[in-house]
């Protein structure tokens, strides 16, 4: 949420997550670009704000001149879908999964957003794992394809599938930082132990740099006791690991998936648009995107 909830003495502004609310500064605009930063956004929850939150902060970052590429890693094709793509009869990332000379050019698409490109997913995708197991080497494919388009690019977001099976062990390995999406609900840490593990496997055997970019809370309703609580538990558990930028829970998310719009695009004077904005500033003050 945009606004702070509650005073120190010194009359500084507190953020939801108690630490000193900051806007974080318009980012200079960007005079060459490339190569991309990764980043996976991972939750084996479904249902957590991964897919509206690689829409919407890759429009916002895209809003700010940095060029964009959204990977819909999920056989669901929600990012597709929630962009406006069309994926029945073009190719997707399971075409070059599956044939890694096939130039990435062929699939990627030009959104109607300015420097925003997407490589679409649809249903195939959920038979990739089942391919890709007898690779060589099969949880590097992903890195394969990226490197390809990397140059181009200033960041790539991955949306991730909701499991922790082949696919999203490609883009962790695929990836220079992780974020996390996590819902201000019950049982929201439930599991995350479990993909911190992964993650800790992913970085000793196949991508040792990899870093968790932040912890973002999502789905956050300020009037609840509820949902101030799990984000008290959230910031005992992460620290300094959640981002200040929190996201509110409101209807305007769903409407702006049936648009096939960002939310910064369909409703860019909305809170949740601010909010999307502001984590973009966020994330490029802390030097996870150039
Ligand atoms: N901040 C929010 N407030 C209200 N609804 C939201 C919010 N973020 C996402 N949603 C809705 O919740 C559902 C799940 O979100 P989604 O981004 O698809 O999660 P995931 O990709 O983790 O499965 C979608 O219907 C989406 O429109
Ligand atoms: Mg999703």
């Amino acid at each position: 949420m945009g606004a702070s909830v509650a005073k120190k003495d010194d009359d500084t502004p507190i953020g939801p997550t108690g630490r000193p609310y900051r806007g974080f500064p318009t980012p200079p605009k960007l005079d060459t670009h490339g190569p991309a930063r990764i980043i996976s956004l991972c939750n084996q929850k479904g249902g957590v704000g991964k897919t509206t939150t690689t829409i919407n902060l890759a429009a916002s970052l895209a809003s700010y001149g940095r060029k964009v590429l959204a990977v819909d890693f999920d056989p669901q094709g929600a990012l597709s879908a929630g962009l406006g793509i069309q994926t029945h009869e073009s190719p997707t990332i399971y075409d070059l999964l599956l044939d890694t000379k096939r130039d990435p050019a062929d699939v990627i698409v030009h959104t109607a957003t300015e420097n925003l490109d997407v490589i679409p997913a649809n249903i195939d995708l959920s038979a990739a794992e089942v391919h890709l197991v007898n690779e060589v080497a099969r949880e590097t494919i992903l890195s394969r394809v990226l490197r390809k388009v990397a140059p181009h690019y200033d960041v790539i977001l991955i949306d991730c599938q909701p499991s922790l099976g082949l696919l999203t062990v490609n883009a962790l390995t695929a990836s220079h930082g992780v974020l996390i999406p996590l819902e201000c609900e019950f049982f929201a840490l439930r599991g995350v132990a479990m993909l911190i593990e992964t993650i800790d496997k992913v970085r000793d055997r196949l991508n040792p740099t990899i870093e968790l970019d932040g912890v973002l809370a999502t789905m956050y309703d300020p009037r609840t006791l509820h949902s101030r609580e799990v984000l008290e538990r959230v910031v005992e558990a992460f620290g300094d690991d959640v981002l200040e930028t929190v996201i509110g829970r409101t209807v305007k998310f769903p409407d702006a998936s049936v648009s096939g719009m960002p939310i910064t695009e369909f409703a860019p004077q909305h809170a949740a648009a601010q909010a999307y904005l502001r984590l973009a500033r966020e994330l490029i003050a802390r030097g996870a995107v150039a």
